[in-house]
């Protein structure tokens, strides 16, 4: 038994943060009907291609456990398929852009009229007011969040994260109303709109940096290395490199081997509470009592000389030694690791985050598996489906469409050519 079983997704989902949500969904065990132009399918399937002929990682990565149907919801005869479909289903999950859903004849007033128990739940990029009408990619995102501002160094421009915030990020938002609101409609047997507008998912992850500005006005941010350094501060929250954002003073330092190796380096934290520790590592028993060292307020003009002694150990070392050396004294550190390392991370395998999947079409590839570890409802990660692999399925099980509906469907060209067959 999985936590989800018995709830069904009419998935509307394209590109990242839609479908990073209805896998999850998928992985908690609800039955996830991915609905797809005929022909085309979801854009990504053939976009960042690197198996010519199949599917894409950008595709197979966020599509697991889905099943897909092909189906024209702009005919006459889609429309009526779609209309079985949200009678069947709990929950509609969509981010199209702004408006689509409407002009395809299903907007929220629609869909409860089939389905009043209907869940619908959309990402957009932005919450009602002025830029509701926008589209909105990931790093757009991440500017209009707040991230971007407040990622990078003082002295360089605003920059933008490797971690998808915006859509992945989104998409989880989004997961937990979806759940929020199923539990719910437990008690008042109504569904609901669930809306996760991408620029209030990344203000949401940003939510220290909005703390921050309205500290400003009660003086500079000392934990900030600029404070340390007499560079004063503007009306809004500065970037602050890789200064750790808790307060206690954080930097990345070389270890050993950076100089061919751009991942060889640590995060290094010198806690309060190990300092005394982080002066015996370091050769620096003095500065244990040293007048100017001995406090944290009487560091924090001497952060760059303090970590660059810190580096002259770190780069004796190799990232792990430095991870082996100071986590049995509870000095925070963390390696930097590469994309290659975690994907070959025994551990990670072990717990079923780093998951092998074997693909008829691409062969087997590496894929994030669920990242929520539930005891009562384990996960099986399955290969995504290829476009169309279930539209009889579904219709016949789903449905319930007879041979001679199923026939009067696939004539009028609403589900495309017939299904692929999956090997
Ligand atoms: C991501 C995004 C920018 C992509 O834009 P896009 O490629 O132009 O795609 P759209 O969502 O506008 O959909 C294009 C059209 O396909 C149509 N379409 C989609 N599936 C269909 C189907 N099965 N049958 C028929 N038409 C379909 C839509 O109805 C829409 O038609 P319309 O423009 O006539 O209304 C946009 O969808 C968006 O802003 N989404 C919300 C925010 C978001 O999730 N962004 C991050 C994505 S990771």
């Amino acid at each position: 038994m999985k936590a989800l079983d018995g709830v069904r997704i009419l998935d509307f989902t394209h590109v990242q943060s839609g479908p990073t949500c209805t896998q999850l969904l998928a992985w908690f065990g609800a039955d996830v009907i991915k609905v797809e132009r005929p022909g085309v399918g979801d854009a990504t399937r053939k976009q960042l291609v690197d198996v010519p002929g199949a599917d894409s990682l950008y595709f197979t990565m966020l599509n697991h456990n889905k099943r897909s149907i092909t189906l024209n919801t702009k005919t006459k005869e889609g429309k009526e398929v779609l209309e079985r479909l949200v009678k069947s289903c709990d929950v509609l999950v969509e981010n199209f852009a702004p408006g689509a859903l409407d002009r395809m004849g299903f907007g929220w007033e629609r869909i409860q009229e089939l389905n009043p128990r209907m869940i619908m739940a959309s990402v957009k990029g932005f919450g009602p007011g002025k830029y509701e009408d926008c589209k909105v990619y990931e790093n757009v995102a991440q500017c209009a969040g707040g991230s971007a501002s407040t990622t990078g160094f003082l002295d360089g421009p605003p920059v933008v994260t490797g971690a998808q915030i915006g859509d992945s990020g989104t998409g989880l938002h989004l997961a937990l109303g979806i759940v929020a609101a199923l539990f719910q409609r437990e008690k008042s047997g109504r569904g609901q709109k669930v809306l996760a507008p991408m620029q209030d998912g990344v203000l949401n992850l940003c939510r220290v940096k909005l703390r921050d500005q309205q500290r400003l006005a009660a003086g500079p941010l000392k934990e900030y290395s600029q404070y340390g350094e007499g560079i004063p501060f503007g009306e809004a929250t500065p970037r602050a490199g890789n200064d750790s954002g808790g307060g206690q003073p954080g930097r990345i330092l070389k270890c050993k081997g950076w100089e061919s190796d751009p991942n060889a380096y640590t995060y290094f934290i010198t806690q309060a509470a190990a300092w005394e520790k982080v002066c015996d590592v370091i050769g620096e028993p003095e500065w244990k009592t040293k007048p100017g060292y001995a406090t944290p307020p009487e560091r924090l003009d001497k952060l760059n000389e303090i970590f660059e002694r810190i580096e002259q150990w770190t780069m004796t070392k190799t990232k792990f030694e430095v991870m082996d050396i100071c986590n049995p004294l509870d000095i925070p550190v963390g390696p930097i690791l590469s994309m290659k390392e975690i994907m070959e991370d025994e551990g990670l395998q072990a717990t079923g985050t780093i998951v092998k999947v074997d693909h008829p079409e691409r062969g087997a590839y590496y894929t994030v598996g669920c990242p929520i570890k539930m005891s009562d409802s384990p996960v099986e990660v399955e290969r995504s489906p290829l476009l169309g692999e279930h539209t009889e399925e579904i219709l016949r099980d789903v449905l319930g469409y007879t041979e001679e509906e199923l026939q009067a469907v696939a004539g009028s060209g609403a589900i495309g050519d017939l299904p692929r067959a999956a090997e």
